[in-house]
């Protein structure tokens, strides 16, 4: 299996300019966001919404998958759902982004930029899908296959998602963040899997990114405590070897440094009274 390289990038899709566009449009990043990552059960009920259409989204574009395919092909399906669906894609032009979505493929661990490269059999594919609108954002990512992929990459894409839904069960009020990261790498360390360390989750509701950060290793800096009504996401990247990562030249392409496939998941939740309901299922 070959090293993924970057191919050309098709131009940015069209909105129909009756979807509104997020605050931070237009501008080279967001401002940074000062309020509180509680969120009242209004704006809740609108991250349903949001969740649900990022979620579906993520669908349409898993919907394509095929050797032969491009993960350019797959970012048109879930811009052309997300549009459909009177949402914005919220990665679209956000701090420079070209694309709809993200496509990671085989060792590129987040943030690939959609193009015109041949998905081909054996390879898995990141799929990561943020939809805005009614003010909100929902933010839901999973790893897909191409064809029949080998034993250790199914492997590890099954025990990716169960490191987030254990990471998902360990939230509570009253509990630390990094409660999440130090059982999401307990599971990982069993496999002898890497955790990436230099993307996290993130407070997500209002603000795309908030500053809230969710490790998914053991941490003792995040020491937030988990409150009622908070919204973030628990998006753990585990791989083959090595967690330590590297960037392309085009300043998004997140590697692993040793080139060893990645896996992801990733769902955008609020803290109940006990535990955590997810707003991307
Ligand atoms: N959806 C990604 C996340 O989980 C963020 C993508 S930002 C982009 O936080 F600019 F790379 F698109
Ligand atoms: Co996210
Ligand atoms: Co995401």
């Amino acid at each position: 299996m070959s090293q993924v390289v970057p191919y050309p990038i098709t131009r940015a899709r069209k909105v129909p300019a009756s979807i509104p566009r997020p605050p931070y449009y237009g501008d080279p990043g967001p401002e940074r966001y000062e309020g509180s990552d509680v969120m009242p059960e209004e704006i809740v009920a609108k991250m349903r919404v949001a969740g649900a259409i990022a979620r579906d989204a993520m669908a349409a574009g898993a919907a394509v998958i095929a050797p032969g395919v491009t993960t350019d092909a797959i970012d048109a399906a879930v811009h052309e759902y997300l549009v459909a669906h009177d949402a914005w894609p919220a990665t679209l032009d956000y701090r420079g982004f070209p694309k709809s979505c993200c496509t990671s493929v085989n060792e590129v661990v987040c943030h690939g930029i959609p193009d015109l490269r041949p998905l081909e059999e054996g390879e898995i594919v990141k799929i990561d899908v943020t939809a805005y609108i009614d003010g909100v954002h929902g933010d839901t990512c999973a790893t897909y296959f191409v064809g029949e992929v080998d034993e250790a990459s199914r492997l590890l894409s099954e025990r990716t998602h169960e490191a987030m839904m254990r990471g998902i069960r360990a939230v509570a009020p009253g509990r630390a963040v990094n409660t999440i990261g130090r059982v999401i790498e307990a599971y990982a360390s069993r496999f002898g899997y890497g955790v990436v360390h230099d993307y996290t989750g993130h407070g997500c509701h209002v603000a795309f990114h908030s500053g809230l950060v969710i490790p998914h290793y053991d941490s003792d800096r995040f020491d937030a405590v988990m409150q009622e009504g908070m919204c973030f996401t628990v998006e753990p990247m585990l791989t083959l070897g090595d967690w330590h990562t590297s960037l392309w030249k085009d300043g998004w392409t997140v590697v692993t440094r040793d080139l060893s496939r990645c896996a992801q998941f990733e769902h955008t939740l609020v803290v109940t009274e006990d535990g955590a309901e997810i707003l991307t299922a």
